[in-house]
């Protein structure tokens, strides 16, 4: 099986990553609005210390992005001429609805992001629009208690089909949430959870988890019914956890590990809460609110495509004590000591690609959809601002061999792969513009400050090939 000719290639950003133009024309204030560049952006928020909203002079990385806003119909233009044919891009809840719990969207809200669909039409891209991508409306969090309340469910079904209803006859492809494992490492990131002392955190986190999947199944029970053909895919950040010996009791935990990964997609994909969950809930004193009916909405709202993220496969043991552990997509994981050493990098795992590819079209059997992937770096720029960027080229080749073989060996079925932050864009983790990803160089620095014009780097030609030869020429 070779890739299909519609494939679909291209690349991938975020609004809270780019869109910059913060609180413009009513836009109200999201979860990610208010984590500022440092190193507690990624710690839990804890209602009763000193918290992370409340921190004078800091640099909020997402009040500017990229000014994608102001940019955008130069950059789809680029990112056409390098010839992509699928575009993702997520939908700022708060840009529609400034506290997210109004009964109507505003209208210039709406109006960007049509024109963002009449952008892509323009160049015969694929639209693939994530519903949510850690961006809530912080009016949520602060009098309901992010994804914790149930109420959020109504509030974001609302959003939800006011996009559908809007857009749904142009965009085929849609993501409700993006990594939805991720409530369990950033939960205020992944769900706008704070915590009290009193917390059972576990608790509260699976109760948010609840609620997504219930807002997932409800999204696409009412897109279904007002599209024809229209598809829905869950999407987690991915990546195999490895045991890091053949011991069986590492081998065990490895597996332990992967569930509470595959957790989501387990719930999206056949509709129910797998068997290994109740036994954990118990051991942990996890009792979340149901209501009559819940499972129901589950059980008939699947979804059509696995998607997901991989920058890195993870690695554990049954005692990790005394191990040396890596940063790696929202938490810390095993250093495999048979990866190459990556230095300040999240490790590199090409072969991990095509391992997770065949894990989850082993466990799924739908078609799988790679929307995220990529090398984070700061790049140097010479004085022309060329970047020429071959570490970048050889990580993403690597990957797409992997990919390959995972289409053309193993015979996974597949969508297509986009690449994360086709245009430079800050970075989730650190908060930093220098953690770059794109095929186009963004002149701006770590505090918003620069020219932002966009350049083009040596991988923007050399993924240009990539698409031209369908993949032949890595
Ligand atoms: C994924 C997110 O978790 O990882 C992206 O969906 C994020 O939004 C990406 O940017 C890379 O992470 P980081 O921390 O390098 O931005």
């Amino acid at each position: 099986m070779k890739l299909s000719r519609d494939f679909l290639w291209g690349g991938a950003i975020s609004a809270i990553q780019t869109e910059g133009a913060h609180l413009e024309d009513g836009k109200g204030l999201s979860n990610f609005d208010v984590l500022p560049m440092n190193d507690r952006r990624l710690k839990d928020v804890m209602m009763d210390e000193d918290n992370i909203f409340t921190e004078e002079g800091q640099h909020y990385p997402s009040h500017t992005g990229i000014h994608f806003r102001e940019h955008y119909k130069e950059d789809i233009a680029m990112l056409a001429e390098m010839g992509i044919n699928a575009f993702r891009f997520s939908i700022s809840w708060p840009r529609l609805f400034p506290n997210g719990d109004e009964a109507t969207a505003l209208e210039s809200g709406l109006a960007f992001y049509e024109s963002i669909l009449d952008e892509l039409e323009k160049h015969n891209i694929e639209p693939v629009i994530t519903i949510s991508h850690f961006d809530l409306p912080m009016h949520l969090v602060e009098h309901y208690g992010g994804w914790a309340s149930r109420q959020v469910v109504g509030f974001y079904v609302n959003y939800a089909k006011t996009l559908l209803s809007r857009f749904g006859h142009r965009v085929k492809y849609w993501i409700p949430f993006n990594e939805m494992n991720m409530v369990l490492h950033i939960p205020f990131i992944g769900g706008g959870l704070t915590f009290t002392a009193a917390d059972n955190k576990l608790e509260k986190k699976y109760q948010a988890a609840h609620h997504q999947l219930l807002a997932n199944a409800l999204t696409v029970e009412a897109g279904k019914q007002m599209v024809p053909g229209i598809q829905f895919g869950c999407m987690l950040a991915a990546g195999k956890t490895y045991p890091y010996t053949c011991k069986p009791e590492d081998v065990f935990a490895s597996l332990e590990s992967d569930k509470h990964t595959l957790f989501f997609s387990d719930v999206q994909v056949y509709g129910k809460y797998p068997n290994y969950i109740a036994p954990y809930f118990a051991k942990h004193k996890i009792n979340i609110h149901t209501e009559p009916g819940d499972f129901e909405i589950l059980k008939n709202n699947t979804v059509d495509f696995v998607s997901f993220s991989y920058y890195s496969s993870a690695c554990t043991a049954a005692s990790t004590e005394g191990l040396e552990t890596r940063r790696t997509n929202g938490f810390e994981t095993v250093k495999n000591p048979y990866l190459p050493p990556s230095g300040s990098v999240w490790q590199i795992d090409p072969i991990g690609l095509r391992i997770t590819m065949n894990q989850l079209y082993d466990r799924y059997r739908i078609p799988l959809f790679i929307v995220e992937n990529g090398l984070g770096i700061a790049d140097e720029p010479d004085k022309d601002f060329h970047v020429q960027d071959d570490y970048r080229i050889e990580y993403l080749s690597n990957h797409l061999r992997n990919m390959k073989d995972a289409v053309e060996q193993d015979g996974v079925e597949l969508i297509g792969y986009l690449s994360w932050g086709c245009i430079d864009l800050v970075s989730v983790s650190e908060g930093k513009m220098s953690k770059r990803y794109g095929y186009i160089y963004v002149d701006a620095d770590d505090y918003g400050n620069g020219t932002f014009k966009r350049y083009k780097k040596a991988s923007y030609h050399w993924y240009k090939k990539v698409i031209e030869s369908n993949g032949e020429c890595l």
